[in-house]
């Protein structure tokens, strides 16, 4: 493990954001946690237990909504604040590209590929705008979209007359692909699904969406804001177009960490919008007239510029190597471990819960939609609220629902806990 544990805890201004007890424990714990290689079985609570103490996640919440962000581990907050002070000690600049570099093997992609962004939400929006989109285009989405997906396409709708067609994820990746292929005329452009929609978490079976779209000419903007971290990535076999992601989710890097892959071959059809220093080649000049473009970048750095956080880009690298060192099959395994888990403790309850995942294994992991049966997601978001545990309520487009999002650091006694609140709530 890189990080320096002494030179962390002498770091008085993040050790004022801990309290003491969470300093001692962290500190007392033989808490250098890597998996050595072995596989770890996803039911060894006890090794994850001294994973879950490499975090500073407060124990007096019960945090189950990794989906919206989540919690960084100490080597991670330490990288960042060491990579801040290596710009801000040595006047260090640039040199982010490593970033990328890791980013691109971690996802299966080549460096070339990695555009370094802010969120996912940046992602989209190059991939959105950057595709050559006319009046009465069609674009394929689902009911289930973020604001992060379903903004910049009304967006487009609003200003550009492209018309934009929705279906609804199934209970079975097969059906799923049936309604996309539904929706699919003379007029589509592009499918601009996500992997795995926020409110929900079914697995949408990417791999033959992309194909389908290639094999018809269409483009695959994917929104992938939940797969790094939670699933196994290979970009190249998935094969989309774009696939606009993030570190600060199921990666567990900082905060305000994206990233967006742009196949190769697919660079010369997405159009940069958004440019400046480092996503243009040296041929420009303004002292010919007219002045002179001269040309992009030849590679995925064309879509962003200017200065970028070494802090925060030091973090990512170190979240890629938090998440190796555990083993990424192993931190894969027991996200899906207590995914079902929790799958397996709602589907408990009978006909007094809906849960809205698929059972499917192919279309579940770490997050779970569930309907409380004649209750008001609002009512169980506050039961849970009074017991200091944080979920995510699903408003999005009437959805009325519930989300439990679970990764590494969480156990099955915390689900447990989340289990008495359903109790209540049915009785
Ligand atoms: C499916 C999905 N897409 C897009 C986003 C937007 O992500 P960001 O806030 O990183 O831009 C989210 C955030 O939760 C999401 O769940």
């Amino acid at each position: 493990m890189s990080f320096n544990r002494r030179n962390f805890i002498r770091s008085a201004s993040l050790l004022a954001a801990l309290t003491a007890g969470e300093i001692k424990s962290w500190a007392a714990s033989s808490a250098q946690v890597t998996a050595d290689g072995k596989d770890i079985p996803a039911d060894d609570e006890a090794f994850w237990r001294s994973v879950r103490a490499m975090f500073p996640l407060s124990k007096d919440l019960t945090y189950l909504n990794n989906g919206t962000f989540g919690p960084s581990p100490y080597p991670v907050i330490e990288a960042t604040r060491n990579g801040m002070m290596e710009n801000d000690t040595h006047g260090q600049y640039g040199n982010w590209d490593k970033t990328a570099q890791r980013l691109a093997k971690f996802v299966g992609a080549d460096e070339e590929e990695i555009v370094l962004t802010h969120n996912v939400t940046d992602g989209i929006n190059i991939g959105c705008w950057g595709i050559p989109l006319q009046k009465g285009d069609e674009v394929i989405i689902t009911t289930h979209e973020h604001m992060g997906n379903a903004m910049p396409w009304m967006n487009r709708q609003k200003l550009h007359g492209i018309v934009i067609k929705k279906y609804t994820p199934a209970s079975t990746a097969a059906e799923t692909l049936n309604r996309i292929n539904a929706l699919i005329t003379k007029k589509t452009r592009a499918i601009a699904t996500p992997h795995i929609p926020c409110t929900q978490g079914q697995i949408i079976p990417i791999k033959e969406v992309c194909k389908l779209a290639r094999d018809k000419g269409i483009f695959s903007i994917i929104d992938g804001a939940h797969g790094p971290g939670m699933i196994h990535l290979d970009l190249h076999d998935m094969g989309c177009d774009t696939y606009a992601t993030c570190s600060h989710k199921w990666m567990l890097g900082p905060k305000g960490t994206g990233f967006l892959y742009v196949r190769k071959d697919f660079q010369d059809t997405l159009q940069p919008y958004t440019v400046g220093a480092g996503s243009g080649n040296d041929k420009w000049d303004l002292m010919t007239d007219p002045v002179t473009l001269g040309g992009y970048t030849p590679n995925a750095h064309r879509y962003y510029a200017g200065t970028q956080s070494n802090g925060l880009y030091t973090g990512v690298i170190a979240a890629i190597d938090f998440i190796e060192g555990l083993g990424a099959e192993n931190v894969y395994n027991r996200v899906k471990y207590l995914g079902k888990y929790t799958q397996d403790r709602l589907l408990s309850f009978g006909d007094k819960i809906e849960l809205l995942t698929p059972t499917e294994e192919r279309s579940r992991a770490g997050v779970n939609g569930f309907r409380i049966k004649g209750m008001e997601y609002s009512k169980f978001y506050s039961m849970c609220s009074e017991n200091k545990i944080r979920i995510r309520g699903v408003n999005e487009n009437g959805l009325n629902s519930l989300r439990v999002s679970t990764h590494i650091y969480n156990s099955p006694e915390e689900v447990e806990q989340l289990m008495e609140v359903v109790k209540k709530a049915v009785a």
